[in-house]
């Protein structure tokens, strides 16, 4: 029998397709095991507003197709003071709370991690983020949709930008990760791709467009992460006008859409195992952990790891798109 009594779950940080998912598996499988479940609304923010109630297996049907979170989310700055996590602290010892499930980023863990040093309360976290950019998963709840939803976006684009034999940026999401716009570079053949971790140039991007323009390739499509050294897409742009005036470019800015919309089979899949693994593992006794899949295994990493190790696109990967793309 376990001694877990009363959990909360909660989601954190930018919402991500799937978050539902994940927390109608928490909730059921808790209930499974004959643990209560509340749900803390609006992340840390909700846990020191006290926005805790009750959440029951019925309350999480047909959630599970739906984007966004039930639970609401937030980036709270509240809970980054002493002061804050001491009134959350006090919030979940009125409702008796003995252990978090906290589905987020890195920056969701990192409260974790925090909050579980000062005040011993256990917790389990789920990696949810669009950005795939948390150690100990091979990819994070929300990725997949997102990077589905950026390719739908760039293929229509391509169609207007070969109509029109024109250049085109496209600005996907990822300020410090680049996953999201390698991914859809890939996938969408784009002639550049611009991430975060690498210095790819403006004189490098005019060398490929030299090289597009002598095969007469007349449009093209490049990838710009928002995070890029560079600036973003219009910036990029904007340097690459001032080079070579010769050089007209279109700019979209695929933004939020990227984070919104029913989840890909995948999302589901991988936010009901988590979800489902996360009481598990509870009951097993594990604590701040996160979890994660990696080769269809489940994976569990300290959140000091979790936190601290960066995860970063494959160079292989990279390679392999700098060929493709000629
Ligand atoms: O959740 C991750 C993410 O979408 C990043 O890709 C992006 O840089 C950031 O969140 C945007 O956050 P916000 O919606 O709070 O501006």
């Amino acid at each position: 029998m376990t001694k877990i009594k009363k959990i909360a779950v909660f989601t954190s940080g930018g919402d991500a397709p799937g978050m539902n998912a994940a927390v109608r598996a928490v909730v059921r499988t808790a209930a499974y095991h004959k643990i209560q479940t509340f749900a803390v609304y609006r992340g840390y923010d909700g846990m020191i507003k006290g926005d805790i109630k009750r959440i029951n297996t019925g309350d999480v049907g047909n959630i599970i197709q739906r984007g966004g979170t039930i639970l609401k989310t937030a980036r709270s700055e509240s809970f980054r003071t002493k002061e804050g996590r001491a009134i959350a602290y006090e919030n979940l010892k009125k409702f008796e709370i003995d252990a978090c499930v906290a589905i987020g980023g890195d920056g969701t863990f990192t409260g974790a991690e925090v909050f579980h040093k000062e005040y011993n309360i256990p917790f389990i976290g789920i990696p949810g983020t669009i950005d795939n950019d948390i150690y100990g998963t091979d990819y994070t709840i929300g990725f997949d949709t997102a990077i589905n939803t950026a390719i739908e976006a760039i293929d229509k684009i391509r169609d207007t930008a070969d109509s029109h034999s024109r250049l085109f940026f496209v600005e996907v999401m990822g300020r410090h990760s680049g996953y999201i716009a390698l991914h859809t570079g890939i996938s969408s053949g784009a002639g550049c791709i611009f991430l975060p971790e690498t210095n790819t140039s403006i004189e490098d991007l005019i060398t490929i467009l030299h090289k597009a323009h002598k095969r007469k390739k007349l449009f093209n499509m490049v990838v710009v992460a928002e995070g890029n050294q560079n600036g973003g897409a219009m910036e990029i742009a904007k340097k690459l006008k001032e080079k070579y005036t010769e050089y007209e470019s279109k700019v979209t800015i695929i933004g939020h859409m990227q984070r919104g919309g029913a989840p890909s089979c995948s999302d589901r899949m991988l936010a009901s195992r988590l979800g489902y693994h996360a009481i598990l593992e509870l009951i097993a006794g594990k604590v701040n952990v996160a979890l994660g899949i990696v080769s269809d295994e489940l994976c569990i990493t300290p959140f000091k790891d979790a936190i601290t190790q960066t995860k970063q696109p494959k160079a292989s990967l990279i390679e392999m798109a700098n060929i493709l793309s000629m």
